[in-house]
């Protein structure tokens, strides 16, 4: 079977779904590695690197589209290129499948089996395939340096012979995968640490890292979703949350957003008033700019000023540590391969709870419920 690597055309896109190594873990696995010419650039992979571990470069990507039996991307290919794919064979990269409909629906009438990064489930066994995971890492380890960098202010403490210098105090909201991962850097770099999220049980998890847990105080389980993951809150706990972030916000150097709900746009939960009530100089990093933005202002790949805040909405921060950010995404997305690759070939089993997880559209059938309820109210 050939497996296709194309050169992300996407603007800002610097990741690639392959490394020298996955492809000759590609190989191993029986499979005919091609790799669009110069899809690494980017991510400083030249083809010659490729080529070393056995990958074949190709010219024309269209040409490569329709040879393909399986295609391994970072974001969802256009159109055009879908198109060209031959039925029946099988494309893997992220994908809100909920929203990109225009997307899933020629797949559905290609019948092309398509598998979102998206929808691999959060289990222990999954774990080496979880790109969620490795991506927010980034985005929330990268965000704290991008933030510092933008700041007129120290960090740490000092104590210096002109005086002493007090710590900048950093918010993160959401303190999943991403909003963990800005806790323990902003800490590394010496600030004041506070941390919210509407699951309490993420509690302990912020404390261990030396931060503060701000709790909204409620009597119900609002905010605890399915799967470990948060869901809408209710009116009565909105109005509590945005009285304590109202006060913590105005107080923040830097407030790092990461909160999301699966399948459902970000919360808004810094509202105009609370930016305006913010420091001069003082900075919000939005991470869920993607799905809309935290904050009510954030643009998404727009950095903004209102008043002197500024308001940071881009959206791929781990574009922007493209080494990294590839070398763990190729290995996430060919671990997920080649747990479906048997002697050379795809061994698609409907009944494993990951390879029916991950996959949206099967021989010409949506098959995640959430992505055919979404087309249906289309
Ligand atoms: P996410 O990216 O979906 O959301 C980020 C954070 O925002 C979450 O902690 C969520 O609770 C929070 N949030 C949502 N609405 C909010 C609101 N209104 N106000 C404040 N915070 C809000 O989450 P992520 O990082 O993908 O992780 C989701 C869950 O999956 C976590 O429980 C995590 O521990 C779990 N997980 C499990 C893995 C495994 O078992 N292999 C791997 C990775 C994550």
């Amino acid at each position: 079977m050939i497996v296709f690597i194309p050169k992300e055309k996407s603007r800002n896109e610097t990741r690639v779904s392959a490394t020298p190594d996955t492809v000759k873990d590609l190989i191993k696995a029986g499979l005919e590695v091609h790799i669009e010419s110069n899809a690494g650039i980017e991510s400083f992979i030249s083809n010659e690197d490729y080529k070393n571990k056995g990958g074949v470069i190709v010219e024309d990507p269209l040409k490569a589209y329709a040879e393909a039996d399986i295609v391994l991307k970072v974001i969802a290919p256009s159109l055009d290129e879908i198109k060209k794919m031959k039925s029946e064979s099988c494309i893997i990269s992220f994908c809100q499948t909920t929203r990109e409909l225009e997307y899933v629906k020629t797949i559905k009438e290609k019948s092309i089996t398509g598998f979102s990064m998206h929808l691999i489930p959060r289990t222990t066994l999954a774990q080496k395939m979880d790109a969620l995971s490795s991506q927010a890492n980034i985005a929330g380890y990268k965000s704290v340096l991008l933030a510092a960098t933008k700041l007129g202010v120290y960090m740490p403490l000092l104590m210096t012979a002109a005086g002493t210098i007090r710590p900048a105090k950093v918010l993160i909201i959401g303190a999943g995968v991403a909003g963990l991962q800005a806790i323990a850097t902003a800490k590394r770099l010496g600030s004041q640490v506070e941390a919210f999220d509407v699951r309490p049980v993420v509690r302990e998890q912020v404390e261990s890292l030396g931060a503060k847990f701000i709790e909204v105080e409620s009597d119900s389980d609002d905010g605890i979703g399915e799967g470990g993951y948060a869901k809408e809150t209710s009116e009565e706990y909105k109005q509590k949350q945005q009285e304590l972030m109202h006060l913590h916000v105005s107080k923040a150097d830097v407030v790092i957003t990461t909160a999301l709900i699966p399948g459902r746009p970000a919360p808004v939960l810094i509202p105009v008033v609370m930016v305006e009530s913010m420091k001069p100089g003082s900075i919000i990093m939005d991470l869920a700019a993607e799905n809309g933005g935290n904050c009510e202002l954030t643009k998404k790949d727009e950095v903004i000023k209102h008043n002197q805040v500024t308001i940071d909405g881009t959206s791929n921060i781990p574009g922007t540590m493209p080494v990294h950010a590839s070398e763990l995404y190729a290995k996430n997305i060919t671990s997920f391969l080649n747990y479906m690759i048997k002697d050379g070939a795809l061994n698609l089993d409907l009944e494993d709870e990951i390879i029916s997880g991950a996959m949206f559209a099967h021989r010409g059938k949506i098959t995640n419920k959430q992505t055919s309820t979404a087309l249906e109210e289309l």
